[in-house]
This record gives C-alpha cells, sequence and structure tokens, in this order.
C-alpha cells in the first residue's frame, strides 16, 4: 500500500524547489494534493509534473500569500471544502530576504521576512492544527533552516524568523502531541533550488554565481549541494504515519555542515 493512500497533503510554496518536490513524490505516495504559492506559474508547473510522476494524483492549486491571515484561513477551508481532511502539512513556504550587516539591514525588509517566513507559519498552523485536533490525527513539518539554529551571518530577518519557526514548532508540538498530532521542523543547509540560486546570484554576481556556488559549498563535509528529492524524502517520511512519534524534533538536513567547529 502507498504511504498517503486516501490521505491529503496540504504543501506551501508548492510552487517551486523544496515544495515542488515534495508535492511530487507524496503524489506519487498516493497523497491527494492541495498547493499554495503566491506564484500561479510556478503552481501550474507543479502540477504538470505531478501529472507527468503521478497522472491518478488528484491536485487542488491555490494561489495565496502565506503573510495574509485571511488568505490563509482560505487556503485551509478550501482545502478541507475539498477533501474533507488534512493529514500532512508541508508548512514551507519562505523567502530569503536581502543579506546585509545588521546595521544596514533594512527595517522593511526585516519586517517583510519575517511577515512571511514567521507569521505565514504561525497562521498556517493556527487553521490547520485546528483541523487536526478535530480529526485526532496529523502531522505536520515546518521548514526552518541552518539559519534557525546556527548563527550564519548578514540575515538579520531570516535568522530571527527561522529561529521563531523552531520555537513556534516546540511550543505547538508540546500543546498538540495528546491530539495525536505531531509537529516538527527541518533545517535545511544548502538545497540546490531557485532561491539558493538567487542568493549566489546576490554574492557573486550573474557570470559568476556558479563559480561561488563552489566555493559556498567547500566548506560543507560532503563538498556539495543537497537536492530538493533529498528533502523530498525526508518531509514524506516525517509527514507520514511513520513518523508518528517524532514530535518537537528539529531535523538538519545539511551533509554535516552545522555539527562542524
Ligand atoms: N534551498 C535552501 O537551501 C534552503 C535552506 C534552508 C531553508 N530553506 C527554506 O525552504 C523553503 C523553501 O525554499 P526553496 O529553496 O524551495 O525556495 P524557492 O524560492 O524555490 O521556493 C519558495 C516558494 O515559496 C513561494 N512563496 C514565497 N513567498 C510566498 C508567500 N508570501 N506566499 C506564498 N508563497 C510564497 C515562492 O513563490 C516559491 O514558489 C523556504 O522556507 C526556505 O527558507 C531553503
Amino acid at each position: 500500500m502507498s504511504r498517503f493512500e486516501g490521505q491529503v497533503v496540504l504543501i506551501t510554496g508548492g510552487g517551486s524547489g523544496l515544495g515542488q518536490a515534495a508535492a511530487i513524490k507524496a503524489a506519487k505516495e498516493g497523497a491527494k494534493l492541495s498547493l499554495v504559492d503566491l506564484n500561479e506559474d510556478g503552481l501550474q508547473d507543479t502540477q504538470k509534473k505531478v501529472k507527468e510522476a503521478a497522472p491518478e494524483a488528484e491536485v487542488l492549486l491555490l494561489t495565496a500569500d502565506v503573510s495574509n491571515e485571511e488568505a490563509v484561513q482560505h487556503y485551509v477551508n478550501e482545502t478541507v471544502k475539498t477533501y474533507d481532511r488534512i493529514d500532512g502539512f508541508f508548512n514551507n513556504a519562505g523567502i530569503e530576504g536581502k543579506q546585509n550587516l545588521t546595521g544596514d539591514y533594512g527595517s522593511d525588509e526585516f519586517q517583510k521576512v519575517v511577515n512571511i517566513n514567521l507569521n505565514g507559519v504561525f497562521y498556517g498552523m493556527k487553521y490547520v492544527l485546528d483541523v487536526m485536533k478535530k480529526q485526532g490525527s496529523g502531522s505536520v513539518v515546518n521548514t526552518a533552516s541552518v539559519g534557525g539554529i546556527r548563527g550564519v551571518g548578514n540575515q538579520s530577518g531570516y535568522a530571527a524568523s527561522k529561529h521563531g519557526v523552531v520555537g513556534l514548532t516546540r511550543n505547538s508540538a508540546v500543546e498538540y502531541g495528546e491530539y495525536g498530532v505531531s509537529i516538527k521542523a527541518i533545517a535545511p543547509g544548502a538545497i540546490m533550488t531557485p532561491m539558493v540560486e538567487a542568493s549566489l546570484k546576490q554574492m557573486g554576481g550573474e557570470d559568476n554565481w556558479e563559480e561561488a556556488g563552489k566555493d559556498f559549498v567547500s566548506s560543507n563535509p560532503m563538498k556539495r549541494f543537497g537536492k530538493p528529492e533529498e528533502v523530498a524524502n525526508l518531509v514524506s517520511f516525517l509527514l507520514s504515519d511513520e513518523a508518528g512519534f517524532i514530535n518537537a524534533a528539529v531535523i538538519p538536513i545539511d551533509g554535516g555542515q552545522s555539527y562542524k567547529y
């Protein structure tokens, strides 16, 4: 039997990168999908790839800004209206924001990054956990980052928001365990997605970003970027019933980078 047979998986940031890879993996394993993103073209692209990988998969696409509480309530309501339940929630949409020293980090930029990465994750949990509590089951995976468990530098907004995601995860996990709901976070290191490509272009420029990338991973114990599919494998396991007793854990997936002295 497939891992997600008869189950509904809701993914934010489903139009690109880690969200897209997780959508393809969950669909291959039998999930009915509800995919949320600000970028409509990205959602269409994911739907096409999902259908190639799993032609029978049911896919609901919802364009929404996760930093808008009403929009979050709407995407949760629409998912429940369509499928009647939510079994897995990959609460993943996020942005990196511009890199800068704290003194030069724009206050508007800080607010924007926190609104999406932290408020968006909070709103998502607020409405999805209600559904899961009533069901008496469910699994939530929030996307934190190595920047949510270590100091990386030049990322005030990102670091604050991702450390916040870790705190929210632990707090809600302690509250909802008794209702049969588990909540965990992943802390990815550098995974080659459009977000990381954009970040390398900030560091190395349009012409030199691939060189900047090689330099960037030279300090990783595995000397390479992670692949979105590797993260999708972890997320799929964590969202499934097989990981039902993993609760409040923050799991790095970074080639060992965050443990290196
Ligand atoms: N790629 C990495 O190396 C890495 C490392 C650590 C953490 N992360 C985290 O993983 C998550 C996914 O990142 P990714 O690398 O796949 O990036 P990505 O840019 O490829 O995908 C992110 C998706 O989120 C969507 N999004 C952005 N703001 C949104 C909003 N306000 N409302 C709805 N959707 C929105 C984007 O449109 C995009 O489709 C993010 O939370 C990111 O911080 C990524």
